[in-house]
Order: structure tokens, then sequence, then C-alpha cells
């Protein structure tokens, strides 16, 4: 049976109850719509404690885009038909009112962390992101909380996050679950048609692609032009295509450690935009 809480104090309450009694609480953070990348966060979190919990909002702090938070696919009944097929004890789904009452003052900066990339092109988003993660972790008070890394530069944010507040929990970065022809997974696919569709494996094969030159000794310079130039033929945005350190995610100019270094990429598919990103070298 999953139980499925629209407030947060008849949640923190039953938590309490169930920490009292020694059950580990393991927490997946969603904004719905959920699908197999999703699915495996959930899979993990059951492994590793007695009880999961799946929060499923779509916080607006974090879209800096009005049409993006408008157009993000909300599917809740079949959200909670996956989540019970999958194992999930609790669902915190709360409306805007129960998350923030009247609109944050609150503003977090990272530093050089939320700069860059994605911080780069959705300013104040990973403010957004980092307020929503603080209150999910107090109310729910996880042993454990699972993140993608699908969306990377994030989970370095919230890694600082809980770093610098003190959060006594432990992070999990889950690898990116992709579709046959390796697209990431992403809530937003679902915006894409048919033709956008085929379109956006493109993020995937360049990221994949580019790995093998630069692992094969190819400059990054000319690394990144070819994948420019191969956004540039097909007609699709590219927001950036980066190799960055993994630890302080500093863009590189060269390749030296390839242990250290990750690809990420953004491109517009149409009106979507969709991120991705790859390890020189897997884990
Ligand atoms: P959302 O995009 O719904 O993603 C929820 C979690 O699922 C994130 O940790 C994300 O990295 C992970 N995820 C998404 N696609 C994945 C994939 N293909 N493979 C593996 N994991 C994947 O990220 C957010 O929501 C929000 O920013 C949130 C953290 C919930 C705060 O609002």
């Amino acid at each position: 049976m999953i139980q499925i809480f629209i407030e947060a104090a008849p949640l923190r309450a039953h938590l309490n109850h169930l920490r009292d009694n020694h059950f580990t609480i393991g927490l997946v953070p969603t904004m719905g719509a959920l699908h197999s990348g999703h699915i495996s966060l959930i899979k993990a979190s059951k492994i590793q404690n007695d009880l999961t919990v799946c929060s499923i909002y779509v916080n607006p702090a974090q879209f800096n885009n009005p049409i993006d938070l408008e157009k993000y696919p909300r599917t809740f009944d079949s959200d909670i038909e996956i989540l019970k097929d999958a194992g999930c004890d609790m669902v915190f789904a709360p409306g805007n009112n129960e998350m923030y009452g009247k609109p944050s003052q609150i503003k977090f900066d990272f530093g050089s962390l939320d700069k860059i990339l994605e911080g780069e092109f959705r300013p104040g988003h990973f403010s957004g992101v980092a307020l929503v993660v603080a209150k999910l972790f107090n109310i729910i008070q996880p042993a454990k909380a699972y993140f993608g890394q699908k969306d990377f530069q994030q989970f370095k944010v919230i890694s600082k996050l809980v770093e610098e507040l003190k959060f006594d929990l432990e992070l999990i970065c889950a690898p990116v679950v992709r579709e046959p022809d390796g697209l990431a997974m992403s809530s937003r696919n679902m915006r894409l048609n048919p033709d956008q569709r085929q379109k956006a494996v493109i993020l995937s094969k360049v990221l994949r692609e580019s790995k093998a030159q630069l692992l094969s000794g190819e400059k990054l310079t000319l690394v990144k032009n070819i994948a420019m130039e191969r956004f540039m033929a097909q007609n699709i945005r590219l927001e950036y295509f980066e190799a960055v350190d993994k630890d302080s995610l500093t863009p590189l100019e060269t390749v030296s450690d390839p242990g250290q270094v990750v690809l990420l990429i953004a491109a517009y598919i149409g009106e979507v935009r969709l991120i991705d990103n790859l390890f020189l070298i897997e884990k």
C-alpha cells in the first residue's frame, strides 16, 4: 500500500514515529512525469533503506523560463501507479501553498559552481533547486537521498548544500538511464514530436563520439569544433558543450587526466531544452 501525503505535518509525524522505531528512510526528490530514470533511484533506495519516500513537486522557484514551467509535464495519476509498481512506500506531493506560503526571499549563492554551465543559461535555477531540496530534507530527514548523474551539476550543488548546512544524510549519485538509442531519459522528452525525438539522439551521440576522440588523443579544441559543426549541420541550437573537471566543474582547455574529465552538453530541440553528460572514464 502506498501512502500519499499532501501536507508536511502529518508526513513529519508519521516519519518521526517510523524513525523512533528504527526504520531508515530513503528520499527520492522528483518533479513527477516519472520514467525509468526516476525508478532506478526508487529501486536503489529500496535496496539501501527500510522505507522509501518519493516527493513529487514541480518547483516554481527553479524555473527561470515561465513557458518551461507551464509546459512541464504533469502526470500525477500515472506517476502514482508507477510508484506503486516500483514498491515505493510513501509519496509527498505538496501544493505551492504548502511548500512556500508566500514567495521566498531566500537566495543561495554557490560561488562559481552555480554561475557556469546550467547556471550561466538558467540564472537563479540552482538557488531554487537548493531551496526546495533543503525544505524536503528538513521535512523528511532521510538517512539517504538519491539523485541522478543526469543532472551532474545539480548533484554538485546539492553536495555543497549538504556539506555547508550540515544536513545529517548521505547523498547517492545514480548513473544516467538511457533509451535504447542513447537518449538520456528525461520528463521533457515527452514534449518532443516524433521528428524531434529522432533529432534528440544527437546529444548522447556527440558525447560518445567526443569521448572516443579525446581518449584517442585528439585535442579538446578540435573535438569541440567538430561537435559544434555537428549541431550546426542539423540546425540545432547548442547552448554549451564543455569538458570540465569532475570535482570543481571548472571548464578545461586541454585534457591531461582523463579520469578527472566529464563532458556536459545542453541544446534546444525545437522549444525543448535537453541536457546530458558523460565521464571520459566511468567511475
Ligand atoms: P527531476 O528532473 O524530476 O529529476 C528527479 C531526479 O531524477 C534527479 O535527481 C535527476 O537527476 C534524476 N534523473 C532524471 N533523469 C534521469 C535519468 N535519465 N537517469 C537517472 N536519473 C535521472 O531534478 C529534479 O527533478 C529537481 O531539480 C529536484 C531535485 C526534484 C528539485 O526540484
